[in-house]
């Protein structure tokens, strides 16, 4: 998919402040540093669309891109982050998962996970939330760029074990890299076919 525009739109906590347009939504999801604004900036081509940092917690709303005039991108804020204090965590907690349960534009949601590291409580909890909630997702191992390649492999087929002790198969996945803009065309490809199944 050729990526003509790429605007941002509103950012707020209150899902029902969100965009009222009907159009596709995806949204990126996954712990906080993980990589979600750097691959939003890296599948659109612009280095500072999404606000990004080396540390965690940069991201703490609901964040709205409308692309090429026909559908959005959301970037959230992450969770699993314990320096934030317990009552701003279950604030965004809170939002987050009321993102998820209610927005009716929502067509899928990207789950991204660090590919340096072994499977996490708290995304496979997450994950787990998703299922029981029937939100559609697939999972994107980031940062690829960092991990060699045999031990993506070896963190890949980790996941996959780890996923079907409760799941019956592996969600699509792709594996992505925002220095090196790996991935970039096999996901907006995925999206673009998305895009028509849903017309
Ligand atoms: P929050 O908004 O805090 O939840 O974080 P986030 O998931 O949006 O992460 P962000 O995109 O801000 O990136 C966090 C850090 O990881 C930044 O220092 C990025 O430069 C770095 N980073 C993100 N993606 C990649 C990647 O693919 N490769 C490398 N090497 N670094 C990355
Ligand atoms: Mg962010």
């Amino acid at each position: 998919m050729k990526i003509k525009s790429a605007e941002f739109v509103v950012s707020n906590s209150d899902v029902a402040k969100c965009p009222k347009e009907k159009l596709h939504e995806y949204a990126f999801i996954g712990r906080s540093n993980v990589g979600k604004s750097s691959l939003i900036n890296m599948l659109m081509q612009r280095k500072s669309l999404a606000k990004t940092s080396g540390r965690p917690g940069k991201t703490q709303l609901i964040n709205h891109f409308l692309i090429n005039k026909n559908w959005f991108l959301v970037d959230l804020p992450g969770y699993g982050y314990a320096k934030v204090s317990k009552s701003s965590k279950r604030v965004f907690q809170k939002f987050i998962t009321q993102y998820f349960a209610e927005r009716e534009q929502l067509v899928l949601a990207f789950v991204l996970i660090d590919s340096r590291h072994e499977p996490q409580k708290v995304d496979l909890e997450f994950m787990q939330w998703m299922g029981e909630n029937g939100v559609p997702f697939c999972i994107v191992f980031t940062k690829q760029d960092k991990v060699k390649p045999n031990a993506l492999l070896r963190n890949i087929e980790t996941y996959r074990q780890k996923m079907l002790a409760t799941w019956e198969e592996m969600p699509r996945y792709f594996v992505t890299s925002s220095s090196n803009s790996t991935g970039r065309e096999e996901l907006l490809k995925y999206i673009g076919e998305v895009n028509v199944e849903m017309d």
